[in-house]
């Protein structure tokens, strides 16, 4: 979490860096700051609050300089103040740095450096990082860049740093370790650091990802110059960024959520374009291709995730059970990590993560790696970490998501998992021809279908405004609808904050049946399938509790239709594809609530996009 962004050139770096702190607020929102070099002058500015906070209050500051660094926070050690607010400045005043990430040993570098004389302003663990840059290149008589590199041979935790000293005004220095950084190298000899590539596409496509442990130096008039923590020079990778301007702003909606919401007809097709072709019935997961054998024959498949990452991976889970037969086991990646688990040569692990960023996901695949188990990764985010670290992945192609909570990730991630599920299982032989074939054409239709799902908008704008004021909700569903279920809690507690628990619906009556009365919205996945009579069965239960019935059903189900408060229709589609359509009544759902409440639709409280600390 939290947001970086620098610029050192010719222009104005006041407006880069504040148009690419909003870009990045999704990261964090607690506090944000800047600072610019002007000649032989270091100002900083810092804010609590969001960034439109630190906007208002340079209306009155005189923000000229050429170079700068700015952050948007996601407060980890110290509240979200001004004091604790990026960057720290060292005590002469001379150097300030940013960070993203966590200094582990902080507390007893900080004992050392106040023993040195150091004083400290903030609660922050960066301080200490400014602190001890300082000290080092005072002690060891080398510049600032030398300094942060020696300084880092004595951290221990997660780094993405970028840092500038008004004594060496044409010059910025920035590092990495296990949090992302970009440098854009921009065409008229200037460059942008970024968390990632969104504040840097409308100037240059051309980026360097740093990989874990390097240091990027930056001299005005040279070119970029890459080096390891032991100062060994690297040659600079550079890509070319695919993103477009256009994907990064609201095209009109009011909020990001309800634009990705109403994306996914065209993210679930831009997921399978080039990966499917129904007519001549042949699947095609290139990414992962020469890993298909390994996975068949693999001892075990292990998903590990976080959040609804880790939902999507449970759908995932009865997809390739049922259709390919391999044993899939689904793990949060923060308690694997963790848990000394037992693998070996025959086990593939495949991380799912939106940002490919996720700490307790990379960390979870780091050990996986370490153990001799293949790595694989289903990520959004094009050259992000995870992506990198792996051995094989399949990108889902959703284009950027913004808003925190995640919705077109979500079923891009879904169907990458079918399209895997389908084409092991056809491979192994466990999908005839003909279900594959129908399968294939079906997926298909899927982008249609999602559009004629948003077309019940107003409904369930209608419907939100009814259970608005609920202050539990249940989510109830079976089999690949069971995810979906907790998927639908999850968005209506992270964006309004109403206690909502997703269960397996007949694991109602073991416990949560008691919370049932006649304030209790329960949503129901309740389609047509191979549980569809049981579902209607806890139905009918909620119903003799007095609990209100707000219904997930098949186009043109009349016996839920009589039994329930409400009923939301979705197009008839084959069982294994219902996740893909019936998680999106509940987003919308969400979405209407909390906007309803007054809540902050895409940075909801104490959340953040990126969770790149454990
Ligand atoms: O980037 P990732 O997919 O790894 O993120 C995992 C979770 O942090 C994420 O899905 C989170 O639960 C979302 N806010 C849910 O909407």
């Amino acid at each position: 979490m939290c947001g970086i962004v620098a610029y050192i050139g010719k222009k104005e770096a006041y407006p880069i860096i504040l148009k690419g702190l909003k870009r990045l607020e999704y990261r964090g929102y607690d506090s944000a700051g800047i600072a610019l070099i002007n000649k032989d002058e270091l100002n900083v500015f810092k804010k609590a609050g969001k960034v439109s906070n630190l906007e208002e209050f340079m209306l009155d500051q005189d923000h000229a300089g050429n170079s700068g660094i700015g952050h948007t926070r996601w407060a980890t050690h110290g509240l979200p103040t001004d004091t604790n607010a990026h960057p720290h400045v060292s005590m002469d005043g001379s150097i300030a740095l940013i960070h993203n990430g966590i200094i582990e040993n902080y507390d007893a570098l900080k004992q050392e450096l106040v023993r040195q004389g150091y004083l400290f302003k903030s609660e922050t663990d960066t301080e200490v990082l400014v602190h001890l840059v300082d000290f080092i290149s005072k002690k060891e008589n080398v510049w600032f860049g030398e300094a942060l590199r020696l300084s880092l041979l004595n951290v221990v935790g997660a780094y993405a740093i970028v840092a500038i000293s008004k004594n060496f005004p044409n010059q910025m220095v920035a590092a990495r370790k296990s949090s992302p950084l970009v440098v854009g190298i921009g065409a008229t000899g200037d460059f942008y650091l970024a968390s990632d590539a969104t504040p840097i596409v409308e100037y240059t496509k051309q980026v360097v990802y740093l990989e874990d442990e390097e240091i990027a130096v930056i001299k005005l008039g040279e070119e970029l110059k890459i080096y390891n923590i032991s100062d060994q020079e690297k040659t600079p990778y550079i890509q070319q960024l695919e993103l477009e301007l256009e994907a990064l702003e609201k095209g009109g909606y009011e909020h990001f959520m309800l634009k990705e919401i109403n994306e996914q007809p065209r993210s679930i097709q831009d997921c399978f374009r080039g990966r499917l072709n129904a007519k001549e019935g042949w699947v095609s997961l290139g990414g992962i291709k020469d890993y298909e054998q390994k996975m068949i024959q693999a001892n075990r498949l292990i998903l590990v995730a976080c959040g609804t990452s880790w939902h999507a991976a449970l759908v995932g889970e009865y997809l390739i059970e049922d259709l390919a037969r391999i044993n899939v086991e689904v793990e949060y990646a923060s308690e694997f990590r963790y848990r000394n688990p037992i693998l070996t040569e025959n086990d593939v692990v495949i991380a799912i993560s939106q940002s490919g960023e996720t700490a307790d996901t990379m960390a979870a695949l780091e050990l996986a790696k370490s153990k001799g188990a293949t790595i694989l990764g289903i990520c959004n985010v094009v050259g992000s970490s995870i992506s990198r670290i792996t051995h094989a992945g399949s990108y889902t192609h959703a284009g950027p998501e913004i808003g925190v909570a995640s919705t077109k990730a979500f079923t891009a991630q879904v169907t990458v998992l079918i399209l895997m599920a389908l084409s092991l299982g056809h491979k192994k032989g466990t999908v005839s021809e003909s279900e594959f074939r129908i399968l294939l054409a079906e997926l298909e239709e899927i982008p249609n279908k999602v559009k004629k799902v948003l077309e019940s908008n107003a409904l369930i704008e209608q419907i939100a405004r009814e259970y608005k004021d609920a202050s539990n909700a249940l989510y109830l569903g079976r089999g690949s609808s069971f995810p979906v279920a907790l998927e639908g809690a999850l968005k209506l507690k992270e964006i309004s904050y109403i206690h909502a628990e997703g269960y397996p619906a007949a694991e109602m009556k073991h416990g949560p049946i008691a919370l049932i009365d006649e304030n209790m919205p329960i949503f129901v996945v309740a389609t047509k399938g191979k549980s569809y009579e049981k579902v209607v069965s806890n139905i009918q239960e909620v119903k003799a509790r007095k609990g209100k019935i707000i219904a997930v059903v098949t186009e043109g189900d009349e016996q839920v239709r009589a039994m329930a408060d409400h009923v939301i229709e979705i197009p008839e589609t084959n069982e294994f594809l219902v996740p893909l359509l019936a998680t999106i009544p509940f987003q919308l759902l969400s979405y209407h609530i909390a906007v309803m409440r007054g809540c902050n639709v895409d940075q909801p409280r104490n959340l953040a996009k990126s969770v790149t600390v454990e």
